[in-house]
């Protein structure tokens, strides 16, 4: 059986990968790749790591953005990957969508101040401050 997995974000890091799986367990890998140095290193690495049995696969534990993309795509492959707001807008008053506010998070905004000084999320009425603490306290949780 072939699967494939992606991580797109316009004019930065893009990852595509085909993994032939038998018995849960990857025999081969295809993969494409653009992004900067570290994303390219640590995907070559994590190439290198995608074999064997699938629930045996370790992710990285960083909280750079190519950490973060590889635990994604790693929980993705294991089928664990869930954000842990549900809803596509995060910021009703902004209009701020999930993912952006993720997108943001993933690529070193780690605070509240950070994530709204980058989507202006969570700069009117306050109600989705929960919810976007929960969205970096997922991306930064680490094991
Ligand atoms: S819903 Fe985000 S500031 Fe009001």
């Amino acid at each position: 059986m072939k699967k494939s997995f992606q991580w797109t974000e316009d004019g930065r890091e893009q990852l595509e990968i085909t993994l032939e799986i038998e018995d849960s367990a990857i025999t081969h890998v295809d993969m494409k790749c653009v992004g900067c140095l570290p994303f390219l290193e640590m995907s070559q690495s994590m190439k290198t790591k995608l074999n064997g049995s699938i629930a045996d696969l370790t992710a990285p534990t960083g909280t750079d953005h190519a950490s973060m993309i590889w635990r994604q795509i790693i929980s993705e492959i294991q089928e664990e990957w869930q954000l842990p707001v549900p809803q596509e807008e995060l910021c009703h008053c902004r209009k701020v969508s999930t993912q952006r506010v993720d997108r943001a998070v993933v690529f070193g905004a780690h605070t509240i101040d950070e994530v709204r000084k980058r989507t202006s999320a969570n700069t009117g009425c306050g109600t989705c401050k929960d919810d976007l603490m929960q969205i970096i306290n997922h991306r930064l949780k680490v094991g």
